[in-house]
């Protein structure tokens, strides 16, 4: 094979892997449309007044989600039906469309329990605690280290990606040894990154069929959690940089300026 056409495939898979990062960055720093759509991690709680009313045998559970979708996060000020998180922030909806989300941070920690009952009155916190006591999904420290890990790899893989993309384009050994080598690190930190989300959201979704209600015959915690898309695109990012270091190895070993 031609050693033109190598970089070529490899470039363009590079590339294809740095766009899907973009994308996996941007999920839910606001809730404009692109990034409204992309999450690593969903919980919907729109069934969690029903099960506290069916749990606790109170008929009309009163002030539990609010419906002023403007109203800041983590200030007890209501529960949202639909909770996304990403990797720099996460957003709450009142429905498909209307929300708000938290502040950036590089970093974020994918707390879902302390972020979903800080919006919820005291009073209904003390039965979400004890229902929820010993799951990974209460388990903060856990959920926010790991999450913390995983960005980090999400971060430098992309770092290492855009590496890949730029020093594979130029005619020199040293350069094709370069983007060879970073298009290795890239696949593997993404890999691991992918990894373990795919792993902590998983564990999180233990909670889905935590027998406190029964609604429709089915047992139900009023909470359920779901990957989000952030998750398949990292994978796919993971499979465009794994797929784009073989034609850079050919292209390190026969394409010499
Ligand atoms: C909704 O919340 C925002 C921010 O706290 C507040 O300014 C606004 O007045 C609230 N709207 C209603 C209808 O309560
Ligand atoms: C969502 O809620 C907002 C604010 O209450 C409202 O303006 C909007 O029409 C709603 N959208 C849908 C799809 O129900
Ligand atoms: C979020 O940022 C705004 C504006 O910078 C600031 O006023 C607010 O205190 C911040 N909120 C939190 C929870 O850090
Ligand atoms: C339970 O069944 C009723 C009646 O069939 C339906 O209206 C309701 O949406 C169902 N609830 C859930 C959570 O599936």
């Amino acid at each position: 094979m031609r050693g033109e056409y190598c970089v070529g495939g490899a470039s363009f898979l590079s590339f294809a892997a740095i766009l899907l990062l973009i994308f996996v960055h941007v999920g839910q720093i606001n809730t404009s449309l692109v990034p409204h759509g992309i999450a690593m991690a969903k919980i919907d709680t729109s069934g969690f007044g029903q099960a506290l009313s069916q749990s606790t045998y109170v008929q009309v559970i009163q002030g539990l989600y609010t419906t002023n979708y403007t109203s800041p996060l983590g200030e007890r000020n209501g529960l949202r039906q639909y909770y996304e998180f990403g990797l720099y922030s996460y957003c709450a909806y009142v429905n498909s469309s209307a929300g708000t989300c938290t502040n950036h941070t590089i970093a974020d920690s994918f707390v879902p329990y302390i972020a979903i009952t800080s919006d919820m009155a005291q009073n209904y916190t003390q039965y979400s605690d004890s229902w929820f006591a010993g799951t990974t999904y209460m388990n903060s420290s856990y959920l926010g280290y790991n999450s913390r890990v995983a960005y980090y790899f999400i971060l430098l893989g992309t770092i290492f990606a855009t590496i890949a993309l730029f020093t594979g384009v130029a005619r020199t050994a040293l350069l094709f040894f370069i983007s060879t080598g970073s298009s290795i690190v890239a696949a593997l930190f993404i890999l691991i990154g992918a990894a373990i989300w795919t792993s902590i959201v998983k564990e999180c979704e233990s909670i889905n069929t935590l027998d406190v209600a029964h609604v429709n015959g089915t047992i139900v915690s009023g909470m359920f959690v779901s990957y989000g898309n952030g998750i398949y695109l990292s994978w796919a990012a993971f499979a465009c940089l794994a797929a784009a270091t073989v034609p850079y190895m050919v292209s390190c070993c026969t394409f010499r300026g």
